[in-house]
């Protein structure tokens, strides 16, 4: 959402839904707050004396009687409305009611990293609420490959929001997370994501979910009225990651993709955060998936978000997908009505728009002809108003929820949560290079300092937020954080054309030199690829300079979302060390120096490859394949599948200032899958040249087989050196060497732990044959392949494996 050409629609918008406020009010308040609905004179819809105020009995009322089920009440509330005030309600800045009780609400809330203002007003900042914690983008969290912190983090946010909206302050329903794959190294949006693989993807988009929906108290068996603090929405659901690159425009493009791509990369994030996170929201996207555009695209919607997944909440278009398909992907040349039929049929419920040529979203102002002229049942409009009253019940907003009305002002920005933030960040730096162990700095023999770089990075009070942001509690910079180290730090501030002012000459006089440089989002974000990966702005130029002046190895900071091409510092003796920081968030300058300086021991990992510039010459961003394309001459994405010599920093990189070691136990023992006669073997194609015969079951169908065969093992982590430190244990599986079309390795388990300094820590694994070591062949099933797959742990100088023997017998009948 909010490209630069929306947002300055959003900001003329802004002004558009005070007016429309006033006319959608329905029966609640909302003098108070500049634009929410509830204003803060009410925390549920059914409380009486708001139905007084309104002069209606809520007796009268079933929908507000809590002893009868959620699917009735919403039954009862849908079937006192008319038409006109069904179809009102489809869109984001919902009008309510009024006649029925039924107020005004704003659907659209974001909070990617925090709670944030960007949507028409449902959540704001001012009088009793300046500001809401702002944590690390989410690509740093994701380096921390802790599913404590992202879990911890989702529950910080949704108790901020509950705080927020008894104020009058906040909505309950947020658009977050954004789990699709970085695919390709320029893709802008890469900040606001866990990275380019899949499964890790998955488990950050279930553990945030879980943190910003469950209730302690949990326990309720049924899944459409188990109360949720918080709605957390999966987007932007299908194969979206592309932006604007080349004259190609997220608005319009087609993306070709093939199903086994679909299944293995693309919805596998969402099926895990639908599955396993229970998320009550899925947002569809705005490009078309060969030739359909996915906000209309009964398949995705209907029959595998809803139906296979089994979501239990609402699908909601980005904002404008709808208008999208007629008016820049000019679809099948859709009017608005037959747009609105097509999707609503699909299975979307919600439209969000964003206000143009007078109109805000498609459902609400075609909606009523779409039904008036048979192109839509009246009863689909019902389905669509059952999933959103029904998510709305779950939070409260009907019944209120009693254990979080006492949330307010003094919930938000606590320094609890602005310590998880700091520690966030901390968790997420990775130290990607450390010559000679010129990290940690001693603030004990350091007495003087030098911190060279744009001031934007080095008093990154912007930068460090990132997209989505709020208004943060504060902002640490790297400046504030290194002069609690080092009290006489001095700064030397370059230009984007590539001058430092007396730095060469400053550098010379200091113990340590500090280079902090990166990228911001004028390079890449939302509606912004990248065109090449390189540090913009000539830095490279003024940091070798500054390193040759330096009479010690200096340490460069990385600020960036993507990977950068800093080969010209990981060759040059006179770098000792490149931490990446990311975009680390409001507490970003107390992470960096506590790394720095030894505070905190890094332990985070690249959750993507950084890749060479050369890279991107061989393959436009454009195809969506993951494997190789010998056709093309295109080398294959992501760790998964590319093999090739354009790897700077591999996926699952990150240094420590302490030694590992591991231990296994395992036995490699052979797994005997037994197949029963009414299951499914799958044929599999193996590389040219493989001579052993081709089993029997050369692989198992994973849909029809019960999956319960199991590995386990414990690797036993060793830290060696002199100080405590957190690593993260990754566990990955490489299919048989055969089977042709495989990954070269895929993570199927991962655990950051904490290991004193001469000490050990046992890290036990159990791994799912049907999930840890299945691949997609060809036709897009999910198989286990019969022979000998690998499991491996860890990666480079620190790593251990050992085979399994997949044995596949077939019942014989
Ligand atoms: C909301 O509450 C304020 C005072 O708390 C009051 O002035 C206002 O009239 C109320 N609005 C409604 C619609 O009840
Ligand atoms: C859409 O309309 C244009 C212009 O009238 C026409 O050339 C094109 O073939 C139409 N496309 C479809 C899919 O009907
Ligand atoms: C990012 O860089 C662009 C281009 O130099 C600049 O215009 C913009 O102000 C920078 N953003 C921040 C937050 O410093
Ligand atoms: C850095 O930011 C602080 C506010 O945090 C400001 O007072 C100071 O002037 C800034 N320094 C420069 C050189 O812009
Ligand atoms: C930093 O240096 C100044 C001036 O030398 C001194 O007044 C101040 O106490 C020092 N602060 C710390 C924290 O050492
Ligand atoms: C780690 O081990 C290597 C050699 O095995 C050694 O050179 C290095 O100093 C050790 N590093 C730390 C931080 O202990
Ligand atoms: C994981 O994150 C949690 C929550 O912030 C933290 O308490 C824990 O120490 C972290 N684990 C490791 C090994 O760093």
């Amino acid at each position: 959402m909010a490209s630069s050409s929306s947002r300055r629609r959003l900001a003329f918008l802004a002004t558009l839904v005070c007016a429309i406020a006033v006319s959608v009010s329905g029966g609640g308040g909302r003098e108070r707050g500049p634009i929410t609905t509830n204003g803060g004179n009410y925390t549920k819809v059914c409380d009486p004396a708001r139905f007084a105020a309104a002069g209606l009995d809520m007796a009268a009322f079933r929908y507000c009687d809590a002893s009868v089920p959620y699917a009735e009440r919403v039954r009862d509330l849908v079937g006192r409305m008319t038409l006109e005030e069904k179809v009102s309600n489809l869109g984001d800045r919902a009008g309510g009611a009024s006649r029925v009780g039924l107020p005004a609400y704003l659907w659209w809330g974001e909070a990617l990293h925090g709670v944030s203002d960007v949507g028409p007003g449902g959540t704001w900042f001012g009088d009793v609420v300046p500001g809401a914690t702002s944590f690390p983008l989410v690509i740093n969290s994701a380096a921390s490959f802790n599913e404590s912190l992202w879990r911890a983090i989702g529950g910080v946010v949704s108790t901020e929001i509950r705080a927020m909206y008894n104020l009058g302050h906040a909505e309950l329903t947020y658009w977050s997370p954004n789990i699709n794959v970085v695919r390709d190294p320029r893709w802008g949006r890469a900040s606001e994501t866990p990275g380019e693989d899949p499964f890790v993807v998955g488990r950050y988009a279930v553990s945030f979910v879980r943190g910003m929906q469950d209730m302690d108290a949990g326990g309720n068996a049924d899944p459409f009225s188990r109360p949720i603090k918080v709605s957390s929405c999966c987007k932007h659901y299908a194969a979206y990651d592309v932006d604007a690159w080349n004259g190609n425009d997220r608005l319009t493009f087609d993306a070709r993709v093939q199903e086994r791509d679909m299944v293995e990369t693309f919805e596998r994030p969402f099926e895990m955060c639908i599955r396993d996170g229970d998320a009550s929201c899925v947002m569809c996207s705005y490009n078309r998936i060969n030739g359909v555009p996915a906000c209309a695209d009964t398949r995705l919607l209907t029959e595998t978000v809803r139906r296979g997944w089994q979501l239990h909440g609402y699908i909601v278009s980005d904002c404008d997908s709808v208008r999208v398909m007629v008016r820049d992907a000019k679809w099948l040349n859709y009017t608005g009505v037959e747009a609105t039929a097509a999707s609503m049929k699909a299975g979307l419920d919600l439209d969000c728009g964003m206000f143009w040529e007078g109109v805000h979203d498609f459902f609400t102002t075609y909606g009523v002809d779409a039904v008036r002229q048979g192109k839509l049942k009246e009863s689909d409009v019902d389905n669509a108003l059952s999933n959103l009253y029904v998510t709305l019940m779950r939070l409260g907003f009907f019944d209120g929820i009693p254990e979080l009305e006492s949330l307010g002002a003094g919930d938000v920005c606590t320094e609890d949560h602005m310590e998880l933030a700091a520690d966030a960040a901390r968790q997420g730096m990775v130290l990607l290079k450390n010559d000679g162990a010129r990290l940690p700095l001693s603030s004990e023999k350091i007495n003087s300092a030098a911190l060279v770089g744009l001031l934007e990075h080095i008093n990154a009070t912007d930068v460090m937020l990132g997209d989505y942001r709020g208004k943060p509690c504060r902002v640490v910079t790297p400046y504030d954080g290194i002069r609690k180290m080092v009290n006489s730090t001095s700064v030397l501030a370059c230009d984007k054309k590539g001058a430092c002012e007396t730095a060469a000459a400053t550098v010379k006089t200091v113990d340590a030199t500090i280079v902090v440089a990166g990228l911001n989002m004028s390079v890449e974000r939302e509606s912004n690829d990248r065109e090449d990966l390189l540090l913009s702005w000539n830095q490279a130029n003024w940091i070798k300079a500054v390193a040759d002046a330096s009479p010690t190895p200096i340490v460069l900071v990385i600020m960036s979302a993507g990977g950068v091409d800093v080969s010209f510092a990981q060759d040059n003796p006179k770098i000792g060390a490149i931490v990446w920081a990311g975009y680390p968030g409001q507490e970003g300058g107390t992470a960096i120096a506590d790394v720095l300086f030894g505070k905190y021991n890094p332990g985070g990992r690249l959750p993507l490859t950084w890749y060479k510039n050369e890279y991107v010459s061989k393959i436009p961003m454009t195809s969506m394949a993951l494997r190789p394309d010998a056709e093309h001459g295109y080398p294959g994405r992501t760790y998964k599948f590319y093999g090739g010599e354009d790897v700077l920093y591999p996926f699952g990189h990150g240094l420590s200032y302490t030694n590992f070691t591991y231990e296994s136990d395992t036995t490699a023992a052979p797994v005997k899958i037994k197949v029963g006669d009414w299951e499914y073997c799958k044929q599999l194609t193996y590389k040219k040249g493989v001579t052993s015969p081709s089993p029997a079951c050369p692989a198992v169908n994973v849909a029809s087989h019960g999956c319960t065969e199991e590995v386990s093992f414990t690797v036993t982590v060793a830290n060696t050196g002199g100080v405590d430190g957190a690593h993260v244990v990754t566990v990955y599986t490489a299919p048989p060497g055969e089977v042709d079309g495989a990954p070269l390795k895929q993570l199927v388990a991962f655990r950051r732990v904490r290991v004193p300094a001469g000490a050990a820590v046992e890290a036990p694994f159990t791994l799912n044959v049907c999930k840890a070591f299945a691949i997609v062949e060809e036709t897009a099933y999910t198989v286990v392949p019969s022979g000998v797959s690998r499991v491996l742990v860890g990666d480079g100088a620190l790593s251990l494996s050992f085979p399994v023997n997949v044995k596949i017998d077939l019942a014989t009948s």
